[in-house]
């Protein structure tokens, strides 16, 4: 049975950077860089995705080729020891948790799709725009009902299997959305906070960065790349055997990381010239770019086009998530693409509902919160992010380090690769400083070592 492969060169850099750049970037990482104040959390960061990020995407990726396999599947015909097989389950738990709650922040940008069509933010004041935000947060129909809507589209898209549609779709709207991001920033250039905005996003200042902040960075280099639970991998096992993966990898990571820092640099202006929080939490990108473009003519339809290209970045990320799980269904139950589809889906709608209703219940908000320190919604996103993924990251960096047969590594890296020589720094980036930076970060964030160690 053929396992499809993509349709060009392109087409695996297309759906991978259509997996990699979406929320993380544009709603998650703006947010979390106000929340830890800006400057060295952002250096934190960039140094995670460089020293962690991409090995790890380049070790995911290899594997995947090598073996034409799903995580699980990949894992056990590479005869790696029991231990790694724990990456594909991981991974597919992880898929459960994620696409779970991101599709609750999908929900919203549709919603916010609707709003700008229907002109909802013209002649509106920063103060009436804001309240927006904070009533979708809390009204539980609403979140459900787009819970469900953003659920049935993913699903439908990958019963269709997965070659065209991700593919071209991703050909047009990773292009457009650079397009406007780019024009978004030259706007925020001439408001009155650019130089401030500029300062918080850049400035390293030691005093804002807690302990909690160094474990987010790395936890969100990770989420934001899509690594750790297998879904690069899943995407690099329909890879051909002469495709540069180094290459691939490191376009990839940069398409994302602009993504990310030109998400801040529109946001923050914005914050900035007007009366709006830094550190407002998951509402920051819903409330901040209505306010900017209801004061410009054409506006809202600009703001139409923002915030349906995020739901399209937000669509491509969500199917990565559901093909992992589904895929891991196909190959080691059995089941049917449609079967393994449907049932997947479904459990994982269910699973959001908890978080959907975050906002708008005693029960899955406060009184969650009153127990387990977080929300649901938060909850989710902090479990995914600050221990599942770097647990699987580590593992796969731990495998390809060490376990994995050096002629498999050596001719998966080189094959075609322009970067070929970069083989042994590689080599010794994913052994030694990818999982002792994780395992750093890991202990803290468990507590297993205290965060005043860090804080000193
Ligand atoms: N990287 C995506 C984002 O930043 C989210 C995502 C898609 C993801 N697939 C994933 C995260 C797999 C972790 C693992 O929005």
């Amino acid at each position: 049975m053929s396992r499809g492969a993509w349709g060009s060169r392109l087409g695996f850099i297309l759906a991978a950077a259509g997996s990699a750049v979406g929320l993380g970037n544009i709603w998650k990482f703006p947010y979390i860089t106000g929340v830890h104040g800006g400057g060295l959390f952002v250096l934190v960061y960039l140094f995670c995705i460089a020293v962690v990020g991409v090995p790890v995407l380049m070790a995911e990726v290899l594997i995947g080729r090598s073996t034409q396999r799903s995580p699980v599947g990949a894992f056990m015909k590479l005869k790696a020891p029991t231990a790694y097989h724990a990456v594909g389950w991981l991974g597919v738990l992880s898929g459960f948790v994620i696409l779970s709650f991101y599709s609750v922040v999908a929900g919203w940008s549709l919603h916010y799709t609707f709003l700008a069509a229907t002109n909802a933010f013209a002649g509106q004041d920063p103060a009436a725009i804001e309240a927006i935000f904070g009533a979708l947060y809390v009204a539980p129909g609403l979140n459900v009902f787009w819970h469900l809507v953003v659920m049935t589209i993913t699903v439908t898209v990958v019963l269709g299997g997965v070659s065209g549609g991700i593919e071209t779709a991703v050909k047009f709207l990773m292009p457009a959305l650079l397009l406007l991001m780019s024009a978004m920033v030259i706007n925020a250039f001439f408001l009155e906070g650019f130089p401030e905005a500029l300062s918080f996003i850049f400035a390293p200042r030691v005093e804002d960065l807690s302990a909690e902040g160094f474990v987010e960075a790395l936890g969100h280099g990770f989420f934001t790349l899509s690594l750790g639970m297998g879904a690069m991998l899943t995407y690099g096992s329909y890879l051909q055997e002469d495709d540069d993966i180094p290459s691939a990898s490191l376009v990839i990571a940069l398409l994302d990381t602009f993504v990310a820092l030109a998400a801040c640099l529109i946001i923050f202006p914005i914050i900035f010239s007007s009366s709006m929080e830094a550190t407002a939490g998951p509402g920051l990108v819903f409330a901040s770019i209505p306010v900017a473009l209801s004061q410009m003519t054409g506006g809202n339809i600009l703001s139409f086009v923002f915030f349906a290209l995020l739901f399209f970045a937000a669509l491509s990320s969500a199917i990565s998530l559901l093909e992992v799980v589904a895929s891991s269904a196909i190959d080691q139950l059995g089941w049917s693409r449609k079967r393994a589809t449907l049932g997947v889906g479904l459990a994982i709608t269910v699973l959001g509902i908890p978080s959907a209703l975050s906002g708008g219940t005693e029960l899955f908000g406060e009184g969650w919160e009153a127990i387990f320190g977080k929300n649901f919604f938060d909850g989710f996103d902090w479990i995914a992010s600050n221990v599942l993924l770097p647990v699987g990251g580590l593992l796969i960096a731990l495998y390809t380090g060490w376990a994995m047969p050096e002629d498999v590594r050596r001719r998966e890296f080189c094959q075609g690769s322009s970067f070929a020589g970069l083989y042994p720094a590689w080599l010794f980036v994913i052994r030694y400083v990818s999982p002792v930076a994780v395992l750093i970060v890991f202990l803290f964030s468990t507590g297993i070592l205290p965060k005043s160690l860090l804080e000193g």
